[in-house]
């Protein structure tokens, strides 16, 4: 942990941060897309190691959404060869610092060996008492709450819950994101200012910081920036 770093007040327990840029990030270099991706990753690693080491509880980073499979064939392969090597080596290397990694989004659309790995890693970092990293990975928020829709008028249509007993509380636990707390802040760095289907139920009271930064750039520092900005925010949840 940086020592002394002056975060404005306490870390908030869950981040949500939106990987977006990598694309442009190559181009400014000249380079296929594809090498953002790679330079994107790297930093994935790097910003989720930080945020473990400041004592965040939860991280949540958007990774590929529903929305992902429309780009070019060769772009999504290369990502998919970037989740299996970072599955093998990245995540790995995150056991060793107490970091239990969940995988939220519609996994069974990926390749067997992807899944199979994606089923590993979380199977034997379950154990693990430190951070809880959610990967986003074919997530898309409104596919999320769909399920959880379904899943609920299954359960009524099996007798086992009333519509009455359809509580804000029953939904939330109905999401990927059960038993976890909201996310107190969502950053989008890129420039970009949209939400982009990420986290839409557990995002109502979210707070949102937005930087004029590509993802491959973004640094642990922007990091630190994002919470003061966060802690100097009056947050009311619809009151005065
Ligand atoms: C958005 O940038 C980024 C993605 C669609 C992929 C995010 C993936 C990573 C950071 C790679 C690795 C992650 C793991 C878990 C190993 P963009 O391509 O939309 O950028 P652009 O808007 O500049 O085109």
């Amino acid at each position: 942990m940086a020592e002394g770093t002056d975060f404005g007040g306490a870390v908030p327990q869950h981040i949500g941060i939106i990987m977006d840029g990598n694309g442009r990030w190559a181009k400014k270099r000249g380079l296929p897309r594809t090498a953002g991706h790679t330079a994107g990753a790297q930093n994935f690693r790097t910003i989720t190691r930080y945020a473990a080491s400041i004592g965040m509880k939860y991280l949540t980073l958007y990774a590929f959404s529903t929305e992902n499979w429309s780009r070019p064939a060769a772009e999504v392969s290369a990502l998919m060869r970037l989740f299996r090597q970072y599955m093998e080596e990245a995540l790995t290397d995150f056991m060793d610092e107490n970091i239990r990694v969940r995988f939220i989004g519609d996994t069974s659309a990926f390749a067997p060996k992807l899944r199979e790995l994606i089923a590993e890693v979380e199977e034997s970092s379950a154990p693990k008492t430190g951070m809880v990293l959610n990967l986003a990975m074919n997530y898309g928020g409104r596919a999320e709450l769909t399920r959880a829709m379904r899943q609920i008028g299954e359960k009524i249509r099996r007798g086992e819950m009333r519509p009455e007993d359809v509580t804000e509380d029953v939904i939330s636990a109905h999401l990927y994101t059960a038993g976890q707390p909201d996310p107190d802040l969502v950053i989008r760095p890129s420039g970009e200012e949209r939400i982009s289907n990420f986290l839409l139920w557990q995002s109502a009271y979210t707070e949102f910081v937005y930087f004029d930064i590509l993802w491959p750039d973004f640094k642990s520092s922007d990091l630190d920036e994002a919470i003061r900005i966060f802690n100097h925010r009056n947050r009311r949840y619809g009151g005065v």
